[in-house]
């Protein structure tokens, strides 16, 4: 067998993440991965399963290198979509040899041990495997942003979610454990960290402190050395005023929050079993307006609903005028196995889905062209993230999480580094300006 592997990896940052630990793993017991799958010995597919169109995606992975099985590949399903559908991966794609969920990952060196061995049929799907929420030798992707897992799974049970089936129950990770790694990245240069986990406003430290998220990202955001910290998914039924307490205070803490509404309709969220209304939520969106640092507030929505009516989607599209979120991502609903919306049917046909889809997606479209125009002549500090050499321009994010190209005079590499700049251009997904001069840090 080679010791070569490819990962291709579907989702959200939580998969991210794992296959960066999944990376750091297979180097460290040896293996080099390699950027295409004829090259490989192993042949990794760390999955999503929150729509059917991102579960489909594996199968179709899958089916098209059928042929390949046979000479020598090892094909593995990890992930959301392995969790959820388990063996019976290996029925549907019999050329799959490895079955393994997100908790079972620090189990892979047994199970590769299995697979060198030539079993055909390795599993590791159990939500109790002792897993780490870190390896010390994860491979991280970018050298100055990091994530860090701080809760793994979700004890909601929103009604159309597939995430507490493929990610098990809520499990929290240690405060210590937390910044002892914020303090070992920092000490290795990186500078931005990123708090991950379904849904990180849960957080509660399992050791006798017993810190609760806004105290957790508070001091994740004092570690010296660190200069922004993002978090993400934040529950609206468990955010907390403490949370924009701690971002006003503390400077480094990123002036944005991803708050998911979902729906406009307090009659759909509680189809939805959100755990919140309208009212509720809003007013959490009034804290963030009223915060002395302005917030830039995300969010996702669903739209076709079971029972979703014409009514229903317009109060969705008031809160979209109401709240001008700064971007949304927005999606069709889609039946998930297991979900408790399976028993209210789908009724609302895939043109319908798609009509609202469209209609979501332009009026946010709108909102967004007003309000990035109303961006322009002020100036704001990027994280530089990336370089265009062809068109003379580089990229990079604002602490409000907005990419911002524009150009620099002098040749220094910039990637890394802090450096204000005026918006001089806005479109309704892009900001364009020039970097003030003398101000890279
Ligand atoms: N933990 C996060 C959500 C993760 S899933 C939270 O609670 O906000 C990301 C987004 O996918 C969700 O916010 C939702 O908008 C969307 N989503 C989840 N299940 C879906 C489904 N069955 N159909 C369509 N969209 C879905
Ligand atoms: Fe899914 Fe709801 Fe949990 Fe988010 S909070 S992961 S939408 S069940
Ligand atoms: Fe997808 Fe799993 Fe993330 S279902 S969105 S990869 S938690």
């Amino acid at each position: 067998m080679e010791k070569t592997f490819y990962i291709e990896t579907f989702g959200c940052q939580m998969n991210a993440h794992d296959s960066e630990k999944v990376v750091g793993t297979m180097v460290q017991q040896g293996y080099t991965q390699v950027d295409t799958v004829e090259e490989a010995g192993y042949v990794f597919y760390n999955t999503c399963s929150i729509r059917d169109k991102a579960e489909q995606k594996v199968f179709n992975r899958l089916q098209h290198f059928k042929r390949d099985a046979g000479k020598g590949k090892v094909f593995a399903v990890i992930g959301c979509v392995a969790q959820q559908e388990g063996e019976k991966i290996f029925e549907r794609a019999p050329h799959v040899s490895l079955v393994a969920g997100s908790a079972s990952y620090s189990k892979l060196p047994q199970m590769l041990v299995q697979l060198e061995a030539g079993n055909k049929r390795v599993t590791g799907l159990s939500f109790d495997a002792g897993e780490a929420f870190d390896t010390p030798f994860t491979r991280r992707d970018n050298p100055h942003r990091a994530y860090i897992t701080i809760i793994e799974g979700c004890d909601k049970a929103c009604s159309y979610c597939v995430v507490p089936f493929t990610r098990g129950p809520e499990r929290s990770r240690t405060s210590a454990s937390v910044l002892d790694e914020a303090k070992r990245l920092a000490d290795s240069g990186y500078t931005e960290i990123q708090l991950l986990g379904q849904n990180v406003n849960s957080y509660r430290d399992p050791s006798a402190t017993g810190w609760d998220f806004a105290t957790l990202l508070d001091s994740v955001g004092g570690v010296p050395g660190i200069r922004r910290v993002r978090f993400t998914t934040s529950h609206p039924r468990d955010f907390v005023r403490p949370i924009i307490d701690v971002i006003e205070a503390n400077e480094n803490l990123c002036n944005h929050v991803h708050l998911p509404v979902q729906s406009g309709s307090t009659r759909v969220l509680t189809a939805m079993r959100r755990l919140y209304t309208r009212d509720q939520y809003m007013e959490r969106i009034a804290w963030m307006k009223n915060a002395r640092r302005p917030i830039a507030i995300t969010s996702d929505i669903i739209v076709g609903f079971p029972g979703e009516t014409e009514k229903d989607f317009e109060e969705t599209l008031e809160l979209l005028e109401e709240i001008k979120y700064d971007s949304i991502f927005s999606f069709k609903y889609s039946q998930r196995p297991n979900t408790y919306a399976l028993e209210l049917g789908d009724h609302i046909p895939e043109e319908e889905k798609s009509r609202r889809l469209a209609i979501v997606q332009e009026r946010q479209r709108a909102i967004q062209l007003r309000q990035n125009f109303g961006l322009v002549g002020d100036v704001e500090e990027v994280n530089v993230e990336a370089q265009y050499k062809l068109l003379g321009q580089w990229m990079g994010r604002t602490s409000r999480n907005r990419t911002l190209t524009f150009s620099h005079e002098g040749d220094e590499e910039l990637i890394g580094k802090y450096v204000k700049v005026r918006v001089t251009r806005a479109g309704p997904a892009s900001l364009a300006g020039e970097s003030i001069p003398g101000s890279v840090n």
